[in-house]
């Protein structure tokens, strides 16, 4: 999914212009940045060359319809429900004109003079003929009359033969859409539209949408299920189960939520389990949660006036017979169900056979065409059954959301003490910005995510590329063009750029993904995901087992070699050693590529542990030097046993040419003779953990940030980085603090919609920061 514009989205939503209305009644945050206006603006901020040079700005499908047909003209379904257009206002003027986009307007494909008309093209217009050239590449005749589209859901409505007021068209699969038609024009809260012309001509059509809905079930078949096990034995335990489940209510919201809430941070819930439930409990809480969501949206654009008799219904969910009667009861309204499995097709072939001119209107090319099979009639004792779940449900989002807005992430510190302040500010202002750094909840389009990778591969390998925030700026800061970022004279060490300013608040943040979170079964696909995320470092926690305070084991020297073989030679693989004995890995480590070595100072603490080279070593050099100065050669020796160790282990990993840092666990104070070395310029790095070494997955200690603060106070050249529970909301609270580096794990590769979204939740989230630490930028 291609967010960079999402700042554009959020500053287009806060107009609160009327031409918004459709847009979840107007109230922000509700633009998409995958919308016509975050984009344009974007391109005309970022790339303001391409467009002021652009003779037409436009979706891919007017461009395709220009390949074919020669015809440059507007789609009116994607203008009504994406460009904040209509076919009787026209362009939003007012809107363009505040967004200083007024240029906008004259570049769309509706301002054709190669067009018969101005105005956009309905679907089942003609656009035009073939070409020569298009009918040759096709092998079809020129001339063959090409008709206008639309998006697919859309046109999906009219190949279930949705097209009379009253009637609704559910489209299923991995999410729910929900398109209604509408009598007349109608606006407001939990629900999109209505667009005009979207469709029919003078018909307007209401939207609503679930995010994750088939794809609950697909999760948990995948990974609570023997492999192979069918739907229908899942199917079979849920039909065992009453309706609501015994008191079992589950929350479908597994990639946030479209409609009515429009919150990306929701998430899915399982509430009210006990030892009785089994599978089939947890299956068909699943599948009522999904219809739940249905009928909730139904009941949200039952408040506002639209009151649907019926629905027609296409897709997977129509494979369950279960399922389908469980939607019937929890909405209370027939289900129909028509011949032809593939709606959005058939709606195109309904649009072809008007231009063609087999029918004389969409409406009777749909009736004729289309077959309603059979019919699912809601149970009225069902109905009856599903009040209690269904009021469960609707109380779940509500009454969760502080939790899914980060309110509790901070070390358990909401209270009721004045603590609150703090963590909620973090929360809230985070989840806001998140929201809109991942799209309002909105479906991601294959074509926008091909354009964000296009664009992040190549930026990884350069100081400044994606996944860098800059900490002195507000707005268009994060730097995903390869465009506009400077090359790094030495690709393997992407460290920003201006680390060598003396300014702090003038520095970049990286955010390293740490592999301990990801898959070990697929590192691979875990070094790619954060790679095509734009991520400039990797985290790899290198522990074998010998230290007491890290009791786990993770990867070796080998292992990095691997990594460093997938990650080609553009991210920054950063070792941090959780082990005794730091000093033996280090010429390993370099060999296999690693770009940085961490290892902590406790284990170099004099007296404490093994019997590294460095400490044997830093005892006597500092006896000797504690001899020369004439005290206590004991005393100075142990006070001074570590400092030396530590620079000597840093000067060795410098030496096999890699940057050195060490880390503190979070009960380590932070030692001066430390603050004294990387002051200095001893040390490159200092990891500051956040929580016990070891594993991933733990909350978050704030109080570690004091030596964040410290640090960065005293050693301005020093990368300082936090490693142990990081998410948008404790990201805020480091970078406040003055980290340089954010390592996350469970977050990155936990994050139910990948690890893209989630750097994006977290650039996003740092952004914010950057604002709050300076105010906004110029703009
Ligand atoms: C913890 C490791 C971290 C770990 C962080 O001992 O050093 O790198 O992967 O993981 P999260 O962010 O999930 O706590
Ligand atoms: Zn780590």
């Amino acid at each position: 999914m291609d967010m960079r514009s999402a700042d554009q989205a959020a500053r287009v939503a806060a107009l609160q212009d009327a031409a918004l209305r459709v847009n979840s009644g107007g109230s922000p945050p509700r633009v998409s940045a995958e919308w016509m206006l975050p984009k344009a603006l974007w391109l005309a901020e970022r790339e303001p060359h391409l467009y002021d040079t652009a003779a037409t700005i436009c979706e891919y499908q007017d461009f395709l319809n220009l390949r074919l047909t020669g015809v440059r003209c507007g789609a009116a379904n994607n203008m009504a429900v994406r460009w904040h257009c209509s076919t009787q206002q026209g362009p939003p003027l007012s809107l363009l004109s505040q967004l200083g986009l007024s240029s906008l307007a004259a570049k769309w494909p509706t301002s054709s003079s190669s067009s018969s008309s101005s105005a956009p093209l309905l679907p089942g217009q003609l656009v035009g003929g073939l070409t020569p050239a298009a009918a040759a590449h096709l092998g079809l005749l020129p001339g063959t009359p090409v008709a206008q589209g639309g998006a697919d859901a859309f046109i999906g409505m009219l190949g279930l033969g949705v097209v009379a007021p009253g009637q609704m068209a559910l489209l299923t699969g991995s999410s729910h859409l929900q398109l209604g038609v509408v009598g007349s024009e109608l606006h407001g809260p939990g629900f999109f539209g209505t667009y005009r012309d979207a469709v029919l001509p003078g018909c307007h059509v209401i939207e609503g949408g679930q995010t994750s809905t088939g794809s609950v079930l697909a999760w948990f078949r995948r990974t609570c299920c023997a492999p192979g096990t069918p739907y229908s034995e899942l199917d079979a335990e849920a039909a065992a189960v009453p309706p609501g489940c015994e008191g079992l209510t589950a929350l479908d919201h597994f990639q946030g939520n479209r409609t009515p809430h429009t919150d990306a941070l929701s998430r899915g819930v399982l509430a009210g389990l006990t030892l009785k439930h089994g599978r089939g409990h947890v299956f068909r809480a699943l599948m009522e949660s999904v219809a739940a969501g249905t009928a909730v949206i139904l009941r949200t654009m039952r408040a506002a006036g639209y009151t649907p008799e019926c629905i027609t219904l296409a897709g997977g969910a129509a494979r369950s017979e279960l399922w389908l009667q469980i939607h019937a009861d929890m909405t209370g309204l027939p289900l129909r169900l028509t011949r032809c499995a593939d709606a959005p097709m058939l709606g195109c072939a309904i649009l072809a056979a008007v231009a063609a001119g087999m029918y004389d209107s969409v409406p009777s090319a749909a009736a004729a065409m289309v077959a309603v099979e059979r019919e699912v009639r809601p149970d009225p004792a069902a109905v009856a059954a599903y009040r209690a779940p269904l009021a469960r449900y609707a109380a779940l989002y509500p009454a969760l959301a502080p939790i899914f807005h980060g309110k509790y992430d901070n070390g358990g510190q909401y209270d009721n003490e004045g603590q609150n302040d703090r963590a909620s500010d973090g929360g809230e202002a985070g989840a806001g910005v998140a929201r809109e750094g991942v799209a309002n909840g909105l479906p991601p389009t294959p074509a926008a995510a091909a354009v964000t990778v296009a664009a992040v591969v190549p930026s990884s390998t350069l100081v400044g590329g994606a996944g860098v925030v800059s900490r002195n700026s507000a707005t268009c800061t994060i730097s995903i063009d390869p465009h506009d970022s400077t090359p790094n004279p030495n690709p393997s060490l992407s460290i920003p750029a201006s680390l060598s300013t003396p300014s702090p608040s003038s520095r970049d943040i990286i955010i390293a993904p740490s592999i301990l979170a990801a898959d070990f079964a697929n590192l691979g696909a875990a070094v790619a995901a954060a790679a095509a995320a734009g991520a400039p470092w990797l985290h790899l926690d290198v522990f074998d087992g010998s230290w007491a305070a890290c009791d786990n084991f993770s990867i070796g020297p080998p292992v990095v070699a691997a990594l460093r073989r997938v990650a080609g030679g553009g991210l920054f693989l950063d070792c941090h050693l959780g082990l005794m004995a730091p000093g033996r890995y280090v010429e390993r480590l370099a060999a296999a590529g690693a770009d940085g070595i961490t290892f902590h100072w406790e284990v170099l603490q004099g007296g404490q542990g093994g019997q590294q080279d460095e400490q044997r070593q830093g005892q006597q050099e500092a006896e000797s030097e504690g001899g020369r100065q004439g005290g206590t050669a004991s005393s100075i020796a142990a006070a001074a046993t570590t400092a030396v160790a530590v620079r000597q282990l840093a000067g060795r990993i410098r030496s096999a040419g890699m940057r050195a840092g060490v880390a503190l666990a979070p009960d380590t104070a932070l030692p001066e003779e430390l603050v004294e070395l990387a002051a200095q310029g001893h040390v490159d790095m200092v990891l500051v953990m956040t929580v016990p070494p070891g594993f991933g997955g733990q909350t978050f200690r704030p109080a570690a940030l004091e030596k964040v603060a410290r640090l960065r106070a005293a050693c301005p050249q020093l990368l300082v980085q936090v490693d142990g529970g990081i998410n948008p909301a404790t990201a805020r609270q480091a970078a406040a603090a003055g980290a340089d580096v954010m390592v996350a794990g469970s977050f990155l590769y936990g994050h139910p919609q990948g690890v893209a979204e989630g750097m994006e939740e977290l650039r996003s989230a740092l952004k914010q920061a950057a604002v709050e630490t300076n105010g906004p930028s110029e703009s």
